[in-house]
Parts: structure tokens; C-alpha cells; sequence
């Protein structure tokens, strides 16, 4: 693989500044960000008089505990435009998550916050070892979804030749990688694995194609699967984090040089971990869930956003802020099977220990009775493998999953392509339990 670290004189002089710098800009910003909010949102004024704390009280970054959180339900309750600052004519741009389960959250940017999701994602971009001059191949979805335009965005504002493909229509994916010779592509891991597919059906050597990083995110991945798209391509595979509610793609990213977590960028977002259940903060290298305030957006300022993804937060290394660990899941899809709490990236671990098995599974829960039960369905990576050689594939998988995870399960080996594929975010459990 390359040498992508990119040359000190290129950063942001804030992502190698003194800790002191930082925490100083934050605080300042914070306090923007606070009176902001509680003057134009009605929701953060009522908020805060109920809790009884003002924007004015907060002398230290630490005086953020006393404010109240936000959730993805304050959302969907102030559905569409409850939320916004700032008049809706000074909104350039909407967003919307479809989510699992009633009304989509909408999100909504002016001028100015384009501006700096542009700037960082580019930031992220510049620390996945891409450069001004580069062609990027971004295969996120374009729409509602944040993961195209906003990959888009950052792309051109770095200076790449743009190729804004969208997800989908594998074949022509392959077709244009080969014909336009990128060298960065941003997609989700799941996706990228199709698009692996795609080049071994074509006959196609992945190892020779023009690929020097892949930024992948949206969804959680594991060091495994790293490693597997990282020999199956010869190239860098680095993270890209970030949601909606707090901007899209490029809230943080890990560096290539060293791919040790995701660096925040916490001149515009201000992590805190918590406990989910007794709702304290905690310290950093505490694993909780993550919480974000905003401190520099002006369309949907947010306070405390509960993220329900869980990670611990570490100190700086490539650059001065701070990193959070890769997320190993959300609290909502942890899976409780017989006490035993998995996340499907301990599941993705197990199935890619084994070369016998392809990278693509999904988790199907049932009731029997009272008991639940959890089938594990992937595939052989051979096809020409024997009815016996996936059984075997399958009890082996099972014991593993048993003796490292720690709960039975039933294990399904079907033949190549029989485990649905993703188009964009992976749809890792199906969960057929009666619903109480
Ligand atoms: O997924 C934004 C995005 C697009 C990030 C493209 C990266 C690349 P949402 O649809 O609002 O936004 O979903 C946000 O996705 O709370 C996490 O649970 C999950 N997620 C996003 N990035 C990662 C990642 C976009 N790198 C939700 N690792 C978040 C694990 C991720 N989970």
C-alpha cells in the first residue's frame, strides 16, 4: 500500500494546536452555541428554564452537564422545522432520515453550515490520505441521505475530480472505477464488498485497480473486515463517522497513518460519554454512549444530542483532538438473547476468522415459546463447496460464536449469493419476535 500521511503544512493549523488552544476556541464557542439555541428554539428556552440553568452559566466546558439532553424523539415531536434557529428562507438545505419507525427526522443547514460540512469533510477527506488533484468515486447514496451530498461537497471543496455515482447498478460501479481510475471511493463497507463481487464475477483483479483509500462509514465495521478489504484491494480502508442530527459524513475520521480510532472534530462538536442508564458523564477511556453538542451550527444548533452509539473517548495521537474508539454498535441494536448482550460486529468478527466463509451475514431472531433463538445466516466463499464441506463451515462457526461470544446459536451456510446484499447501510438483524 502507498504512503497517503499527508504533509504537516496542509492540516488545518487547529487539528495539531495545543490542547489548551483547543479547549479555550470550545468554550467560547460553546457559549455561542447555548444562547443561540435558547434564544430562537423555543423547545431549548422551556428547556432550560425547566432545568433551571441559563446559557449565561456556563464559565467551563464541564457546566455542559447541567444541561438538559436532546433525543431523536425532540425531533420527530417539533416534526419538520420546529427545531431551526434561524428563519426557514435562510435554510439552503434539508436533509431527512428515514429511520424504522415513524415520522423521518428532518435536519436542516444555512449558507454557513454547508460551508463547514464542506470544510470538513474535506478535513476528512485530506486525513484519509486524499489530495487536492485526485479523483473520488462516491458511491453513498445521493438524496435525503447525508452520505452522498455531503462526501460530494467535501470532495470538490479538497479539490478531487468528483464521480457522483450513488449507490447501486454494481456492474456500472466497476465499469467506471476501471475506466475513470479513482483513487478515492466512499462507500459503505457493506457495499464495498459487493463491489468486490462485482470485480471477481468480471474476472477482474481488484488488487491492480487504480484504488489507493477507501473512506467507509454509516455503519459500524470491524478491524476484521479492514483487514479483508484492505488485502482484497491494496489499499488503505479508514473510517468515516458522523449522523445527521449533528451534520452527515465528517464529524470525525480516522488518520491514515495511524488508523487507531476516529479523530473528532472538536472545533465544531463537543463530545461527552455517558452512562446510558444513570445519564453521568463520564470519564474519557470510560466506554458509554456518545453525546454531541454542536458549537459552531447556526440551521439546527443541538445540545447534548444523545447518539445512542457507544464508544469510549481517547487522547489525540496524529493529530491534537481527541479520538473515540470505532463504534462496536448502538444501544438500539444490541441484541439481548438469553441475557447475553451481542452486537452484530462481534458476529462480523467470528464469521470473517474463517476464509471458508464470505463476508456477508445476517442475524434472524424468532421465539419459540418463551425462548429466543438467533439463526446465523452467511455463505461459503467456494461454490463449488459440498453440502458436507458447509456443514462442517457451519458447526465450526457455531462452537465459535459459542465459546467467544458466549450464547448458542443456530448457524445457516448457504451457497455464494444467498445472504442478501446491501445497496448502502446493511441490514444486519431481522427481528421476527412477536412484538409485546
Ligand atoms: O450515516 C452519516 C454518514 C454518511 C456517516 C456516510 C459516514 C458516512 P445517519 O443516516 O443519520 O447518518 O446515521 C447515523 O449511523 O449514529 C451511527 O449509528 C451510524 N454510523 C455512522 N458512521 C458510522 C461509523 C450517516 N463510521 C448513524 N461507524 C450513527 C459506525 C456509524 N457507525
Amino acid at each position: 500500500m502507498k504512503d497517503l500521511a499527508p504533509s504537516p503544512t496542509t492540516l488545518d493549523p487547529i487539528e495539531i494546536a495545543s490542547i489548551d488552544e483547543i479547549r479555550a476556541l470550545q468554550l467560547e464557542r460553546m457559549q455561542w452555541s447555548l444562547r443561540h439555541a435558547y434564544d430562537n428554539v423555543p423547545m431549548y428556552k422551556q428547556r432550560f428554564d425547566q432545568a433551571g440553568v441559563h446559557p449565561d452559566d456556563l464559565h467551563a466546558l464541564t457546566d455542559l452537564a447541567k444541561f438538559p439532553f436532546t433525543t431523536k424523539s425532540d425531533l420527530r415531536d417539533n416534526y419538520p422545522f420546529g427545531l431551526f434557529a434561524v428563519p426557514r428562507e435562510q435554510i439552503v438545505r434539508l436533509h431527512a432520515s428515514s429511520g424504522t419507525t415513524g415520522k423521518p427526522t428532518v435536519v436542516g443547514y444555512t449558507r454557513n453550515d454547508i460551508d463547514m460540512w464542506a470544510d470538513m469533510v474535506a478535513r476528512s477527506m485530506r486525513a484519509s490520505g486524499t489530495k487536492p488533484g485526485d479523483i473520488a468515486h462516491i458511491a453513498y447514496g445521493y438524496g435525503l441521505f447525508t452520505g452522498g451530498l455531503g462526501a460530494h461537497y467535501g470532495a470538490e471543496r479538497l479539490g478531487c475530480s468528483v464521480v457522483p455515482v450513488s449507490g447501486g447498478m454494481t456492474e456500472r460501479q466497476v465499469t467506471l472505477i476501471e475506466d475513470f481510475r479513482p483513487t478515492t471511493i466512499m462507500v459503505t463497507p457493506s457495499y464495498m464488498l459487493n463491489i468486490l463481487e462485482q470485480y471477481e464475477k468480471a474476472g477482474i483483479d481488484p488488487r491492480k485497480c487504480s484504488l489507493e483509500v477507501g473512506i467507509f462509514g454509516a455503519e459500524p465495521w470491524t478491524n476484521a473486515m479492514r483487514a479483508e478489504v484492505e488485502e482484497a484491494f491494496d489499499m488503505h480502508a479508514v473510517d468515516i463517522y458522523g449522523l445527521s442530527e449533528i451534520l452527515g459524513p465528517g464529524v470525525a475520521n480516522e488518520c491514515v497513518e495511524t488508523k487507531d480510532g476516529l479523530h473528532i472534530w472538536e472545533d465544531h462538536f463537543y463530545p461527552e460519554i455517558i452512562d446510558p442508564e444513570t445519564d453521568e458523564v463520564l470519564h474519557d477511556g470510560e466506554m458509554g454512549e456518545l453525546v454531541f453538542t454542536t458549537i459552531t451550527k447556526e440551521g439546527l444548533p443541538m445540545i447534548r444530542y444523545r447518539t445512542r452509539d457507544l464508544t469510549r473517548l481517547l487522547p489525540g495521537t496524529a493529530r491534537s483532538m481527541r479520538r473515540m474508539e470505532k463504534i462496536t454498535g448502538r444501544s438500539d441494536d444490541m441484541i439481548i438473547l438469553r441475557g447475553v448482550n451481542i452486537f452484530p460486529t462481534q458476529v462480523e468478527e467470528q464469521v470473517l476468522s474463517m476464509p471458508e466463509l464470505a463476508p456477508h451475514f445476517q442475524i434472524e431472531l424468532t421465539r419459540d415459546g418463551r425462548m429466543d433463538a438467533m439463526v446465523v445466516h452467511v455463505e461459503a466463499t467456494d461454490k463449488a463447496a459440498s453440502d458436507q464441506a458447509r456443514a462442517v463451515a457451519a458447526k465450526a462457526l457455531t462452537h465459535k460464536i459459542k465459546s467467544v461470544i458466549g450464547v448458542s446459536t443456530t448457524v445457516t451456510v448457504g451457497t455464494p449469493g444467498s445472504v442478501e446484499r446491501s445497496q448502502g447501510k446493511a441490514r444486519r438483524v431481522i427481528d421476527k419476535r412477536p412484538k409485546e
